[in-house]
């Protein structure tokens, strides 16, 4: 799902739905169903709403006809994310008719974005409920029992869930997620987060590398600390006296055991400092790899998305980031079609994908999303499907480049994380390497969850095939 190249990572990854918790033997007052769209982040916080819910004497279920309460976790990045909730809506319009009493609660941005609005738009709604409001979820689900519509979209200053323990549902037993701030106080123009997120918060330091360090014993083998912007990560132990930082923060989970792998997502490129460089070259076990969104190649049209850097800045951090850490892979995000946005703009993103030659990019059309200063200021004056011709023009450039990064692999040897079986043949294994790419090769005796040296024989678009070389 990575190499989509024109789906954005959230979309990509839309409405998976929680895993099997339910048996007839279990005691269970009612049972839930929850499907989450968008970001990791939003994943991630579905599995703390699973866990809030099973404190509570729910218990999950992975099939939704035979739930009591639907639970849909929103996006509202791009109207088309915000379509395909409504038409998702519209499936379970016809299960609460066959069975009444089954309750529908949208959480999320989408909740925190149309508020009470939702109830009106979308009458077989029951709950909306915002994303630094799932503690008050059984309260809500006991008022919605009795027949009123039950809201709470409250933004917390400080809401993190930091004492909260994701239940892991739908996991591979291999791969976590743990989220380490919420909330982003960057305002780019064109984007909806602040808004449906709030002001951005760090979670408590000892209560992550507490996380992570559980999730070792239980035998993941990989950690993504995930927030909006995880460079301006920044907690305040009074205890100890100090600031930990982003950097500070990834080598204490570094340092849990050199089996651990760290990755992070996303960085602002304004905030990615040399610190957080030189901890990830000192630890063989944080990857080499760094996911740093540009969104457009103009600086003209940067200023307007309020990103606060230049082409050249931008280009200058890149540079940096490959002199620190030679082997390192690169992603981004890019909007073709922003306000105002001319060919001769649209050239200059081409060209700076053309220098950067990314391993990875996720690419979008602008979308107007209501309230954000961009649909205040601008005009969304970019026709339709100029936007889409750009972004194919995009894709098609990006495709060579992504292609490229995948036959430089073959040749070499690389250490694989194994997270599970080919979905091609219960033969074969596959796993990914630091730099992010997957690998599949032939099982042999190796499990999941183990490390293999790998050496790359061939690749496709999107997979590197190997032969196991040792395993670790
Ligand atoms: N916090 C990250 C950052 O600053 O890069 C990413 C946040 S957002 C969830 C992921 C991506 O969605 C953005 O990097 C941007 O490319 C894209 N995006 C956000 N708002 C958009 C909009 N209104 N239209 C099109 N794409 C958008
Ligand atoms: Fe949106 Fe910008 Fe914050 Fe990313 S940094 S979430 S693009 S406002
Ligand atoms: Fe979407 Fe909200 Fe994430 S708008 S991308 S689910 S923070």
């Amino acid at each position: 799902m990575l190499n989509i190249a024109t789906k954005e990572h959230d979309e990509a990854r839309q409405g998976e739905a929680f895993a099997p918790f339910a048996s007839d033997s279990n005691p269970y007052k009612k049972y839930f169903y929850i499907e989450s769209y968008g970001c990791a982040m939003n994943f991630a916080d579905s599995e703390v709403v699973a866990s809030i819910l099973m404190d509570n004497g729910f218990g999950a279920t992975n099939n939704y006809k035979q739930a009591d309460l639907i639970f849909i976790n929103t996006c509202s990045i791009r109207e088309k994310a915000e379509t395909t909730v409504r038409k998702r809506l519209t499936e379970f319009r016809q299960i609460k008719k066959e069975k009444p009493g089954m309750l529908v609660g949208v959480l999320g941005c989408m909740a925190e974005r149309l508020k009470a609005q939702f109830l009106e738009e979308e009458k077989l709604v029951d709950m909306v409920v915002g994303p630094d409001a799932y503690r008050t979820l059984p309260g809500l689900i006991e008022e919605a029992e009795t027949g009123q519509k039950a809201v709470n979209v409250l933004l917390s200053r400080d809401e993190t869930y930091a004492d909260i323990a994701p239940i892991r549902l739908n996991s591979n037993g291999v791969t976590a997620f743990v989220s380490i701030m919420r909330g982003c106080n960057n305002m780019c123009s064109f984007c909806v987060v602040p808004f449906t997120r709030g002001r951005e918060r760090s979670r408590d330091a000892a209560s992550i590398i507490s996380e992570c360090k559980t999730l070792f014993d239980e035998g993941y083998r990989e950690v993504t600390l995930l927030g909006q912007n995880v460079d301006s990560y920044h907690w305040v132990d009074e205890q100890k006296e100090v600031v930990v930082t982003f950097a500070m923060l990834m080598e204490q989970v570094a340092l849990i055991s050199p089996l651990l792998r760290v990755r992070f997502s996303t960085s602002h490129p304004k905030d990615i400092t040399d610190d957080v460089l030189h901890t990830i070259a000192k630890y063989e076990n944080i990857c080499n790899y760094i996911h740093l969104p540009v969104q457009s190649g103009s600086t003209r049209v940067l200023q307007m998305m309020n990103r606060t850097y230049s082409r050249e800045w931008y280009i200058a951090k890149v540079n940096r980031i490959r002199e620190l850490i030679p082997d390192c892979g690169i992603s981004t995000d890019m909007i073709t079609g922003f306000c105002t946005e001319t060919e001769e703009d649209h050239q200059e993103s081409l060209s700076l994908m053309e220098y950067c030659k990314y391993d990875l990019a996720y690419m979008y059309f602008y979308s107007e999303r209501p309230g954000t200063l961009a649909a205040r200021r601008f005009e969304d004056d970019v026709p339709l499907e100029v936007k889409k011709r750009r972004l194919q023009e995009m894709v098609d450039l990006y495709r060579g480049h992504s292609l490229l990064a995948m036959q430089k692999e073959v040749g070499k040897t690389r250490k694989v994380l194994i997270e599970g079986f080919s979905k091609k043949s219960e033969n074969d294994l596959y796993g990914r390497t630091d730099q992010n790419k997957v690998v599949v090769f032939a099982k042999g005796n190796l499990k999941v969850g183990e490390y293999a040296e790998v050496f790359i024989s061939s690749c496709t678009a999107g997979t590197l095939l190997g032969k196991v070389i040792t395993n670790q």
